[in-house]
């Protein structure tokens, strides 16, 4: 069979509320959520009506209740697709929207569909983190996993123990900058056009829903300091370097490049390669350097050629033992979260591999010049996932001048 080329022609997702009763989707069903983000990726797109998407697939960690009912069915009915359209849903805990992206996009490589929509959806205040899991004891006891594993603020933990050179300071400036790069980007207009407002009910009536909740545009290094370690009594991880609980969905839409083609639509990325790997559970946050390595062998890409990477900021330690792995610079590699990360916009588990994929998205489109985008996550019980994407906006130069200027290095 033969494989055929995926893009992206666009992204959208809800805004990023703070789970529990003080969020405004408190009231608002998960579902619901999705439907809002696959009717306005077709509002936008007018091309593509309701009835040519071919697949609708989404991730979520918790696949029961307003997520359960195979939400790629469910909520390509309550959308309006057409009742041909196929649906599915997957789980890879965080990267589930990762994987539905990559899975479709694997679907339609081969043929099976020619668009398709997919993204992920996490309600954490309807489903706190693995509030109904029944992991088996054989997992602990035969399998030597350790506890520490179901709790991912001790994974991140663990990982200051693996890096003593990772200080709490250096976690905090992290920190910091990711609100810092985020208030910045907002006050610029850049968050917003990646937002679909969703009016929804909250104890203080009809509200629109149409910024995120989560980020703290005034952090300190002061108002850092000091905050308390819930993972560890004197540990390092805070509420400040780690990254929230929240509600959201974001989704993509998806199709061959040569139906992009026929139907006159301008993609906005490529994808190019992508892959998972596992790492140990007890120190999740490790994945993303396995999965991009094994990006880079699939693709004969290299950091070298990368002008943009969006790494999910699970917790900030992860990111830095990621950016030492890669000598990108500490605290603040130019080309990483140019608009900060999830320690600002929140961690809706499954929706957040595909918000590092619009960021890419708009990134790209200000930035002509570059060619390769890396959208990278750790996973929980330890996996990492990696997408490259090239650009489609513009003429990717720097990249092309980045790899002779270092091919002419290495001659000389
Ligand atoms: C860390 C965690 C337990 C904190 O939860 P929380 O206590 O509900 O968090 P809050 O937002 O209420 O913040 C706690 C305190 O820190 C303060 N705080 C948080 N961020 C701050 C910042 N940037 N600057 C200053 N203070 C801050 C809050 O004001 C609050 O103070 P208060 O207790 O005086 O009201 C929770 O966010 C968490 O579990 N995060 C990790 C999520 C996760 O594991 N995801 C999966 C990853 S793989």
């Amino acid at each position: 069979m033969k494989s055929r080329e995926v893009v992206l022609v666009d992204g959208i997702r809800t805004a990023f509320g703070r789970a529990g009763e003080q969020g405004f989707f408190w009231n608002t069903r998960a579902d619901d959520m999705v439907v809002k983000v696959i009717r306005e990726l077709l509002r936008r797109n007018p091309q593509v009506g309701p009835d040519m998407v071919e697949e609708n697939f989404w991730g979520a960690t918790t696949q029961e209740k307003d997520q359960g009912l195979t939400l790629g069915r469910t909520s390509a009915i309550l959308a309006g697709l057409s009742e041909k359209c196929a649906g599915a849903s997957v789980d890879r805990m965080c990267a589930g929207g990762m994987t539905a992206v990559t899975t479709a996009a694997s679907e339609i490589a081969l043929g099976a569909f020619d668009i398709a929509i997919a993204g992920g959806v996490e309600h954490m205040g309807h489903h706190p983190m693995a509030a109904t899991a029944d992991p088996n004891p054989r997992f602990l006891v035969d399998r030597l996993v350790s506890e520490d594993a179901l709790v991912m603020g001790k994974t991140a933990e663990n990982l200051h123990d693996m890096f003593p050179e990772i200080s709490k300071e250096m976690a905090d400036e992290y920190a910091m900058l990711s609100q810092q790069k985020t208030a910045k980007a907002y006050n610029e207009g850049k968050i917003t056009r990646m937002i679909v407002p969703m009016t929804v009910y909250t104890p203080e009536g009809w509200v629109v829903a149409d910024l995120d909740q989560q980020p703290r545009p005034d952090t300190t290094m002061e108002g850092l300091k000091d905050l308390k370690t819930p993972f560890r009594p004197l540990g390092k991880v805070t509420p400040g370097n780690a990254s929230g609980l929240n509600d959201g969905a974001c989704g993509v839409l998806l199709m061959a490049a040569d139906k992009a083609k026929e139907l006159g639509i301008q993609p906005k990325m490529r994808m190019v390669a992508y892959t998972y790997a596992g790492v140990r559970p007890e120190v999740m946050g490790l994945g993303p350097i396995p999965a991009t390595h094994k990006v880079f062998q699939i693709s004969g890409l290299s950091m070298d050629d990368i002008d943009l990477i969006e790494i999910n900021e699970a917790f900030a330690v992860q990111c830095i033992a990621f950016m030492k792995e890669f000598n990108l610079t500490v605290p603040d590699e130019p080309r990483l979260n140019p608009w900060g990360g999830a320690i600002a916009f929140g961690h809706p588990l499954a929706s957040s591999g595909p918000r590092l994929m619009i960021h890419l998205m708009h990134e790209f489109a200000e930035k002509p010049k570059a060619k390769y985008g890396l959208a990278t996550m750790c996973v929980g019980l330890g996996q990492g996932g990696s997408v490259i994407w090239e650009n489609l906006q513009g003429n990717g130069e720097k990249a092309a001048e980045k790899k002779s200027a270092t091919k002419s290095k290495k001659k000389e």
